[in-house]
């Protein structure tokens, strides 16, 4: 890696914004160069909290005047397209938050244009970073409960937040509630199970307890399979309290079990464990880190310095994302026809 700070570009300074901009920040290995936030307010708070980066109420002003390595988009879901486009033009590599884009097609021109171009796309699966439930990942790769079978990521957490503008809660604009939390479930039982090749089928379930808001699901829960036989659950309810997330994992031999508990989903302070049954004997493992998405993106930029160097790949790519974000669109195209649908030509890429 050259010995110069990689530049951000962060475009996004809300509620995820601003911890992209902490961890940026605290990384030396990276210099936070610019920010763009459209509000006065927003514009204020980024520049009273980073003094020395360059602030902008617009990401075109912002490529046009400054040269940088990388642009990271936290931004509403329905303006991700546009701005990694820009930024892709303006030769600059991208992480991404989740989803992509609201349209497979969006991901796919993105995914596309980024070849073109040489340049990297990290998508915001976070997740893959994590101490916990990489760990899971690693026990599976070295076969500790011989070939995975079934995957469950499960969630109960309380309702989203609403966003600036409230756009989370307007479904032009966030695209579907499977898009916000579930996709990255999707992500994770998908990368658990990648042995399996790609998803063939899946079936969906999902309802509101607001008539008002009938397609922005608060309960969710879909099933998907593979040739193999081997299938995933990913199951979430809204309408609830804290922060308490479950996986577990069985195979040939043995399975895994997993689980995280916060009073918030940012908490520094969580509980988490790890459990894993070998088939003879069950054993809590001890993790290095902490286990939190906060700490998660921490590593994210970590990986995405190492991206900009050369030095690794991203952890989670386009194809990851474009895989995730079609798995929640057949998702709700499902609950729409009350019907199993198949997965895999639709996401051949
Ligand atoms: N990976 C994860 O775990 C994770 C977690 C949370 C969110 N996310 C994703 O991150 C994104 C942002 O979520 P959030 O919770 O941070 O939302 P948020 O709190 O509403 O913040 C969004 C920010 O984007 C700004 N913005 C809106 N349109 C813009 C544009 N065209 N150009 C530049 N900035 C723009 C808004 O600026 P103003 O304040 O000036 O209006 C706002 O500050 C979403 O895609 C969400 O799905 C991912």
């Amino acid at each position: 890696m050259s010995q110069n700070p990689v530049r951000f570009g962060l475009v996004g300074f809300g509620a995820w914004g601003q911890f992209h901009a902490q961890s940026i920040a605290g990384n030396p290995a990276a210099q936070l160069t610019a920010i763009v936030a459209p509000s006065d307010e927003s514009r204020a708070a980024a520049a009273k909290a980073y003094p020395q980066a360059r602030i902008f109420a617009e990401h075109g002003q912002m490529l046009a005047e400054v040269k940088l390595d990388i642009i990271d988009i936290v931004t509403p879901s329905h303006t991700h397209l546009p701005i990694a486009i820009a930024a892709l033009n303006a030769g600059c590599h991208l992480l991404l938050e989740k989803p992509m884009a609201l349209r497979i097609e969006d991901c796919q021109a993105i995914i596309k244009l980024a070849q073109e171009r040489r340049l990297q796309v990290a998508v915001g699966h976070e997740m893959r970073l994590s101490s916990q439930w990489s760990e899971i990942k690693r026990l599976i790769d070295r076969g500790v409960i011989g070939q995975p079978q079934y995957v469950l990521v499960e969630l109960l957490r309380k309702p989203y937040r609403q966003g600036a503008s409230g756009w989370r809660y307007d479904a032009g604009r966030v695209g579907s509630w499977v898009l916000e939390e579930p996709i990255h479930f999707f992500d994770l039982a998908r990368w658990y199970l990648e042995g399996a090749g790609d998803p063939v089928e899946l079936y969906a379930y999902g309802n509101s307890r607001d008539p008002q808001r009938p397609q922005l699901y608060d309960n969710f829960s879909a099933m998907f399979r593979y040739a193999n036989g081997s299938y995933a659950v990913v199951s979430q309810t809204l309408a609830a309290f804290e922060h308490h997330q479950t996986v577990k994992v069985s195979g040939t031999k043995g399975a895994i079990w997993a689980g995280w508990s916060g009073a918030l989903d940012r908490t520094l302070e969580p509980s988490y464990f790890v459990k894993v049954f070998d088939g003879q004997k069950l054993e809590d493992v001890q993790l290095k880190q902490h286990s939190g998405e906060v700490f998660e993106l921490r590593e994210e930029i970590a990986r995405c310095i190492k991206m900009v160097g050369g030095e690794a790949g991203p952890a989670a790519t386009g194809r990851d994302g474009l895989w995730s974000t079609g798995l929640c669109l057949v998702a709700e195209e499902s609950i729409r026809q009350q019907r199993p649908l198949p997965v895999g030509e639709m996401l051949k890429f």
